[in-house]
Order: structure tokens, then sequence, then C-alpha cells
């Protein structure tokens, strides 16, 4: 029979300070039951994550069901979700997808111009990460706080990020970067393009702009592409109105 939950997720506060052992002792045993790293922090570091507002936590009714903080670094500059860990009975019904939501969200609200990231070993969270936005990068593109990756020390695998000169290790880091929404996608290039040209058009009617060299003033708003694309697309008159007006 299917097993029925009534989970909440929720920003932490000091009232989840109780469940600070059972979250770290869950993810000790995921740790040791993977074999990779997991970084364990203590007990007091994840306290302040709750007392500060900095952490996620999912209940069903009273009893833990997961798990994320976040925090800041290279002065707010970066914001990391890390420590992510769902109790085994709820695994598999999307709850991680609901806390990292969640964390992602906090992070946003938070630190608005900060690069958010991630470092993981597991598909799970490489899925959610790109549902999110998060796009695989080296580890040249995260903060290089010395705080930060002190953090990965007590990961099993520490040596090798040692041995690389923190250049790589077996986590794939994963990065948002806020500025990418405010990128225009290429179709609102091409939109953009296009009004600007049909402005041109406008103008080049009056007499002002009489003058002006066709050529180099369609060079400025459009690719040459762009341009012969605009008129392959069934924009005739544009095309009819230029022919006449550059022979002119
Ligand atoms: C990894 C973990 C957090 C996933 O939690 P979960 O609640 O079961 O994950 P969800 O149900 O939200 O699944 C999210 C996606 O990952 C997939 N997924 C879940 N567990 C997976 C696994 N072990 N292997 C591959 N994919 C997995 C799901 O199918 C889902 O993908 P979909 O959107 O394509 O359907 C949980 O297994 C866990 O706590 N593991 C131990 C700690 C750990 O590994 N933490 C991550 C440290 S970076």
């Amino acid at each position: 029979m299917e097993k029925k939950h009534n989970i909440t997720v929720d920003v932490a506060g000091s009232e989840h300070v109780k469940y600070v052992s059972e979250i770290n002792n869950t993810i000790q045993s995921a740790s040791e039951e993977r074999g990779t790293g997991i970084a364990r922090r203590t007990d007091d570091y994840i306290t302040s994550k709750m007392n500060e507002g900095k952490a996620v936590i999912a209940l069903d009714g009273d009893i833990f069901a997961g798990f994320c903080y976040i925090e800041s670094w290279s002065h707010n500059k970066f914001v990391a979700n890390s420590g992510l860990i769902v109790a085994k009975q709820y695994r598999g019904i999307g709850l991680a997808k609901q806390i990292k939501q969640k964390a992602f969200e906090l992070s946003r609200k938070k630190f608005p111009e900060a690069k958010i990231f991630g470092l993981t070993t597991g598909l799970a969270v490489m899925k959610i990460n790109s549902e999110l936005g998060y796009k695989p990068v080296t580890f040249s593109e995260l903060t290089d706080d010395q705080a930060f990756w002190k953090g990965c020390q007590s990961c099993v695998n520490y040596d090798i990020l040692m041995r690389t000169q923190r250049s790589k290790c077996l986590c794939t880091a994963m990065l948002y970067n806020p500025k990418w929404e405010e990128k225009p996608n290429s179709q609102q290039k091409t939109e953009g393009k296009i009004i600007s040209f049909k402005k041109w058009l406008k103008r080049k009617n009056s007499k002002e702009d009489d003058n002006f060299s066709l050529k180099s003033k369609l060079k400025r708003v459009m690719s040459v592409n762009a341009i012969s694309s605009l008129f392959r697309n069934n924009n005739e008159t544009y095309a009819e109105t230029i022919t006449v007006r550059n022979k002119q």
C-alpha cells in the first residue's frame, strides 16, 4: 500500500535546532554507504545555519525528512547550496527537488546578485540543478574563498582536491549565474533588430536621413545574414523598399 506523507518544506529556524544531531547522523550514514564524500559539518555549524535562517528543513509532521543549507562566500559574490540529505524512507518521491527549489529561492532572496553553486557526485542532484538552471563548470569558475574549500577537508576525496591544486576532484561543479537571466535570448535579439529596422525604415522616409548611406545604416542594426533572412522570411515589402531606395 502506498504510504501517505504530509511533508512540509520550510526555511529552518531556531525551533528546528532539536533536529541537528539527527541531520548530521543521517548525513554521516549516507556518506558511509555511498563511499564517496559528503562533507560533514559540526552540530554547531548546522545550528548556526538554522539560527541565521540559512537552512531548509523538510518535516513529515514532526519527523525529520530532509535538509539543506546555504552559505555565502567571497563577500556574497557566491552562494553554495550544501549538505543536501533526504531520510531514507522519504527518497524517490521528489523531496530533494522541493528542498533544492526552496534553497534556491532562499539564496536568490538573500543574495540576489550572487552566483549560486554546488558540488556533487550524485546524478539526482545534477538533474535537479540542471532543472533549476545550473550549468556544469570547472572549479576555476567557483569561489576562491579558502574557507569554502576548507569545508572539503572532511570529505574522503580531499587528497585528490589537494593533489590537483584545487582545480578538480570527483565532484562536478554546477553554477547558476543570475546574469544569465538578464541576457536576451536569440529570439529576443532578432525581434529587437527587426524593431530597430522598422524604426529605421520609418526614419529613412523622412528627409533628414536621405543622404545617409543605406548600407552602413543597415549594418548598424543587423548582420548581413540577418538582413537576407529577414527578406527571405516573407518581408518582401521591406526588400522592395530597400531596393527602390537603393537605386535612388
Ligand atoms: C540524493 C538524494 C538527496 C535524492 O533525494 P530524493 O528525494 O530521493 O530525490 P528526488 O526524489 O527529488 O529525485 C530527483 C531526481 O533525481 C532522480 N534520482 C533520485 N535518486 C537517484 C539516484 N540515486 N540515482 C539517480 N537518480 C536519482 C529522480 O529520479 C529524480 O529525477 P527525475 O526528475 O528525472 O524524475 C537522496 O538520495 C540522499 O539523501 N542521498 C544521500 C545524500 C546525498 O547523496 N546527498 C547529495 C550530496 S551532493
